[in-house]
């Protein structure tokens, strides 16, 4: 069931948090499938509802830097530096896990996953929720395990059926999940790329950002895993092939007028002279990486329903503002 966001609906949505339900969120960066992080009889039925493995932590989301301290043992100062500047919006902090504390949520690590969303509709929600005892909200992407993420509320509905409440707060602005920093491992390291670039992490943060493959610390813990940064994930029905300009024009004009069922995106729309046909769907990918990372969940998901059998996708430029649009791109393609 959809519903429109305003007062009266979120009031209703945080009610039913506290009574142990599940809900669809709109964030900033894609939807969520949220439920009381504390309630671990309800986070349980997240993991039911997207077939995700209980060994995948889920990120909390909390309505700012109060609640922190209510999950997380400890806060480096560089993570402390990092609230301040990204707070609210698409950032996740890893962070040492009161041990105890929305464990389910965690599943099996010591560390929590943080973040505090800007969008206004979960802003209101998290507020809404700490008078009803609800001190942080889990949720993981509202997709099935492995397929891609939503940006709509209709694309909810279409992934996790109509029984689900979803708070509808519009499409989302930022289309691919938020960049996770692990703050547990002594430095700051990048799990998963995002809008927020390491470059801004760096700034922020005065420290160099390591890749995920940095060095453990003294404690010899293992890394912890990301599902968002498994190999495949993202992954459409269809079968995604990354392409050079060239390579579209020359794989185009080599199918000639068998070209069927594919769809494309990339910059320019092919003219019948570079294979352009009848057969073929063509999207705009946009020049810039915000608006490509605004695009390219929906487009991944609107191709797959006409129900193509292969997209193939211009490769983005190689420059460090597109390292997410890579990153999912590349995992589609997996
Ligand atoms: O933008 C986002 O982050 C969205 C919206 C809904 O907030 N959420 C999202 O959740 O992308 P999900 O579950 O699809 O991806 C969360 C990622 C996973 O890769 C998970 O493994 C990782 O965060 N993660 C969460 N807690 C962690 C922890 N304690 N240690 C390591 N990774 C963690
Ligand atoms: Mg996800």
């Amino acid at each position: 069931m959809i519903l429109s966001a305003n007062e009266a609906t979120i009031a209703q949505a945080a009610l039913a948090l506290r009574d142990g339900q599940l809900l669809g969120l709109p964030t900033e960066t894609v939807y969520g499938l949220a439920a009381n992080a504390t309630d671990d009889a309800a986070v349980v039925k997240i993991f039911v509802a997207k077939g995700r493995p209980a060994d995948h932590p889920l990120i909390v989301h909390v309505a700012g830097v109060d609640q922190v301290p209510l999950f997380a043992a400890q806060v480096p100062d560089f993570a402390q530096k990092l609230m301040q500047a990204f707070w609210p919006g698409p950032l996740t902090l890893i962070l040492p896990r009161w041990s105890g504390v929305a464990a389910t949520s965690a599943g099996g690590q010591d560390s929590i996953g943080l973040r505090c969303p800007s969008h206004p509709v979960a802003q209101a929600l998290l507020r809404a929720c700490l008078p009803l005892g609800v001190l942080g909200v889990s949720a993981p992407s509202a997709n099935r395990f492995g397929r891609v993420s939503p940006t709509s509320a209709a694309h909810v509905q279409s992934e996790l059926g109509s029984d689900l409440l979803i708070l509808d707060g519009g499409d989302c602005d930022v289309g691919i999940e938020s960049t996770i920093i692990d703050c547990t491992r002594g430095e700051p390291v990048l799990l998963r790329p995002g809008q927020i670039t390491r470059a801004q992490v760096e700034a922020a943060c005065g420290r160099a950002v390591r890749g995920k493959d940095a060095p453990l610390d003294v404690s010899g813990q293992a890394a912890p895993r990301a599902s968002g940064t498994l190999e495949s994930h993202y992954a459409p029905r269809a079968k995604v092939r990354l392409m050079t300009a060239q390579g579209i024009t020359a794989n185009l004009q080599a199918l000639g007028p068998h070209a069927n069922n594919l769809g494309l995106w990339s910059n320019e729309r092919p003219t019948s002279d570079q294979g352009m046909g009848s057969g073929i769907l063509w999207r705009q990918q946009a020049a810039t990486a915000e608006q490509a990372a605004h695009d390219l969940f929906g487009v991944l998901r609107d191709l797959d329903a006409r129900g193509v059998t292969q997209i193939w996708v211009q490769k983005p430029p190689d420059t460090p503002e597109w390292e997410g649009v890579r990153d999912r791109l590349q995992r589609a393609a997996a």
